[in-house]
């Protein structure tokens, strides 16, 4: 594979590279990029960025494709649906979590700053390492569990009330935007399962057709699995998806509290 070579409106600085935008561009926007190679041995560094917005499709996820394919094929990022619905593509942008193909260019005043979500190890550039939080996701066992057989060759059925409760709950692509915007995971994430998974597994304590509720809240009953959550709120205030983790994790303190009434 042919080495890649910087273009020649760029530059590279003690800090890191700088890309100008192409000649006569009227609507400059400043990216300033988090990169990180671990196999380089090299420090993190900041790359900029400069595109022309006439030129680049409106959103975050635009502009890092564009630099992707036109600018520096060298940055690494996750992303596959492009209209909010994998939640592959979260990151920091200008300080918030949020989805790049959701989060416009123009909302973000100034020069944006990207950066992977805050306090993950880095696989490379903007990919978090999600293998934790993944582990934890598995721990709480996020799928139906019945004792009782299923109706002979039938569904298991479930009234329009009760599909209404898992509303706020189903919606929840697993972004991690809320996970690692809260305090209380950026301490504790070893032992505190956090509020992504704190909402999937209040997702399964809601089903009316699982039949495991008592084991599940055995298994959240912890000082630090569930109880680290201080209803601080960042949750809530970044979820793209307008999700309320923090309700989910006090209905689940409440069921608990209520079966040892
Ligand atoms: S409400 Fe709880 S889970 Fe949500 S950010 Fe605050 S401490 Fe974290
Ligand atoms: S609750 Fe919202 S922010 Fe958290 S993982 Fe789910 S979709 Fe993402
Ligand atoms: S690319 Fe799928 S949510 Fe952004």
């Amino acid at each position: 594979m042919a080495e890649f070579s910087l273009p020649q409106n760029s530059k590279i600085s003690g800090k890191g590279r700088e890309f100008r935008a192409p000649a006569g561009a009227k609507r400059v926007k400043k990216l300033k990029v988090y990169r990180y190679d671990p196999d380089t041995g090299a420090n993190p560094r900041y790359d900029r960025y400069e595109l022309d917005l006439d030129q680049t499709g409106p959103m975050v996820l635009d502009a890092l494709i564009k630099i992707k394919n036109e600018v520096d094929p060298t940055l690494t990022f996750r992303r596959s649906c492009r209209e909010g619905i994998c939640g592959s593509c979260s990151m920091n942008m200008g300080g918030r979590n949020g989805l790049a193909c959701t989060t416009a260019l123009e909302d973000i005043k100034g020069e944006i700053t990207i950066t992977p979500l805050p306090h993950m190890d880095v696989v490379k550039d903007l990919v978090p390492d999600l293998t934790h939080a993944y582990a934890q996701y598995s721990s709480i066992q996020p799928w139906l569990k019945t004792i009782t057989p299923a109706p002979s060759g039938k569904e298991r059925l479930q009234s329009p009330n009760d599909r209404e409760k898992l509303n706020g709950l189903y919606e929840c692509i697993l972004c991690f935007c809320c996970q690692t915007s809260c305090p209380s995971y950026w301490w504790n994430s070893d032992r505190f399962l956090g509020p992504a998974i704190l909402l999937q597994a209040y997702r399964w304590l809601a089903d009316s057709r699982d039949e495991m509720t008592g084991e599940r809240l055995d298994q959240l009953e912890d000082p630090f699995r569930l109880y680290r959550c201080h209803t601080i709120m960042n949750c809530a205030n970044v979820c793209p998806k307008g999700l309320n983790p923090a309700k989910a994790i006090a209905e689940t303190k409440k069921l608990i509290a209520e079966r040892a009434a």
